[in-house]
C-alpha cells in the first residue's frame, strides 16, 4: 500500500463538462467544422477595459491588495447593493472580493461547512455545487425541482430532506440549468424554512440581471430574519462579458465575511487590483456589452430565447419550459428514447451544435439538454434551424 494516496474528497469529483465541452468546441472550430453553441461572442466594454488600463499605470497596481477587495470596488459594490437589491451594506465588513463567483462560493462553503455535515442544493442544479460541497468533506443532499412545475421550486421537497445534519442550502436564481426565477413567496417558504431549522443560505445571484417576462430578481437576504444567515454570491462574468476577468464578491454579515476572507487570503492573498479597477466602472456604469446597457442586453436574450424556444417546440417531441430568466433553456427530449449524453453527442456529431447534456446537472437532468441563448440573433436562428432539420430527419 503506498503512502502516496489522494484525497478521499475527490473520489467522486469529474471535471467541469461544461469547460470540456468548450474545450471540444474549440477543437472542432481549430479544425474548421462550424459548430453552433449560442454561446457570446461579444467583448467586454470598452470604458471597462480602460479603467483597468489606467489603474494598472499605477503605482499600487504592483502592490498586493485589501484582501477585501480594494476600497474604489467595495465602494461600487455597496452602490449597487443599494440600487439593485435594495440592501445597505458596510464596504469595510461585509463584502469580500472573491477571484470569481466559482470561488466565492467555494470559499464560503468551506467556512461553513465540514465532514459530516448535509448541504442542501436542487437537482437539477447547476453542475459545480455538487463537487463544491465535496470539497469542503460535507455530503451534498439533492433535492427536486420538476420539469411538469416548470422547475418552480416546492419548498414541501426541500423541508422533506432536512435532517439534523443539514447546515446549509444553496440556491440559485435566476436558475442554471432551467432559467427558473424564485418567486417573493417561494423565496418566503424558504426563508421560513431556514429559520425554522436556523440553516445558512448560500444564494448564487450570478444571473440576477437577466429576466424576462416582468420577472424580478429578489435577493433572499432582504427578507426578514434572513441577513443574518444568508451569504450573497455575485460576479461580473456574466452581466459585463468579463467572464475570463475572475472577479465577483461575497455579501455576507462581518463574521461570516470574516471567515470567508480567511479561507480566500491564503488560498489568494487578493484578487488582482487593475481587474477589480475594471469591475468597479462595470458596476457603476450603465453598459453590459459594447455600448448596450444591461436592460438592452437582457430584452435581447428575452427575444433570442423565444427564438430558440419556439424553434425547439416546433419539433415534435421536444417539450421546453420557458425560462423565466438567466440565458438558459433545458428541453426534455425523453421521447427520443436516448440518454441525453446520447443525444447531445448525436446533436454535435450531426448538426453540429452544442448543447450539455442535461445528466451533468443531477439525476432529476437526466433527459433534457441546456442550451444556452446568450449569442447573437442569427447564430441563434441558424442554430435552431440545423436542430430542426436534424431532428425532423431521425
Ligand atoms: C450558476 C453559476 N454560478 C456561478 C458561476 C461562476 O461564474 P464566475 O466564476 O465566472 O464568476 C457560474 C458560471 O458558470 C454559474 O453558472
Amino acid at each position: 500500500m503506498s503512502n502516496r494516496t489522494f484525497a478521499r474528497r475527490l473520489d467522486r469529483l469529474r471535471f467541469s463538462s461544461s469547460l470540456a465541452s468548450m474545450q471540444r468546441i474549440r477543437e472542432l472550430r481549430a479544425t474548421g467544422v462550424s459548430v453552433i453553441d449560442f454561446g457570446s461572442k461579444f467583448d467586454t466594454p470598452a470604458h471597462i477595459k480602460e479603467a483597468a488600463i489606467r489603474y494598472v499605470d499605477q503605482p499600487q497596481a504592483s502592490f498586493y491588495a485589501d484582501p477585501r477587495g480594494i476600497p474604489e470596488f467595495r465602494a461600487a459594490i455597496t452602490r449597487k447593493q443599494a440600487r439593485v437589491n435594495s440592501m445597505i451594506i458596510d464596504p469595510d465588513t461585509e463584502i469580500t472580493v472573491s477571484p470569481g463567483g466559482k470561488a466565492g462560493l467555494v470559499a464560503t462553503l468551506l467556512a461553513l461547512v465540514e465532514a459530516g455535515d448535509e448541504v442542501l442544493l436542487e437537482d437539477p442544479g447547476w453542475l459545480s455545487f455538487d463537487p463544491m460541497i465535496r470539497l469542503t468533506g460535507a455530503t451534498p443532499v439533492p433535492f427536486p425541482i420538476r420539469p411538469e412545475n416548470d422547475f418552480q421550486l416546492d419548498p414541501a421537497d426541500l423541508s422533506s430532506r432536512v435532517t439534523p445534519k443539514t447546515r446549509a442550502i444553496v440556491l440559485c436564481s435566476p436558475h442554471n440549468p432551467t432559467g427558473a426565477v424564485l418567486s417573493h413567496e417561494t423565496l418566503a417558504a424558504i426563508a421560513s424554512i431556514a429559520i425554522e431549522h436556523d440553516l445558512w443560505v448560500v444564494m448564487d445571484e450570478a444571473y440576477e440581471h437577466f429576466l424576462f417576462d416582468g420577472n424580478r430578481h429578489i435577493s433572499i437576504a432582504t427578507l426578514e430574519g434572513m441577513r443574518e444567515r444568508t451569504i450573497s454570491v455575485q460576479t461580473a462574468s456574466k452581466t459585463y462579458n468579463m467572464f475570463g476577468w475572475r472577479v465577483g464578491w461575497i455579501v455576507a454579515t462581518p463574521t461570516v465575511s470574516e471567515r470567508i476572507r480567511m479561507v480566500l487570503s491564503h488560498l489568494f492573498t487578493c484578487v488582482t487590483s487593475f481587474v477589480q479597477a475594471g469591475a468597479a466602472a462595470a458596476l457603476d456604469g450603465p453598459y453590459g456589452q459594447g455600448t448596450l446597457t444591461i436592460e438592452e442586453v437582457s430584452k435581447n436574450y428575452e427575444a433570442q430565447r423565444n427564438v430558440l424556444v419556439e424553434g425547439l417546440r416546433a419539433v415534435p417531441g421536444i417539450r421546453c419550459t420557458m425560462p423565466g430568466g438567466a440565458y438558459f433553456a433545458f428541453p426534455d427530449i425523453r421521447s427520443f428514447g436516448l440518454s441525453s449524453n446520447e443525444f447531445a453527442s448525436r446533436l454535435l456529431a450531426n448538426a453540429r451544435v452544442s448543447g450539455l447534456s442535461g445528466s451533468v446537472f443531477g439525476d432529476m437532468g437526466e433527459g433534457h439538454i441546456r442550451f444556452v441563448f446568450n449569442a447573437p440573433l442569427p447564430e441563434i436562428e441558424e442554430g435552431v434551424g440545423r436542430i430542426q432539420h436534424y431532428l425532423k430527419s431521425v
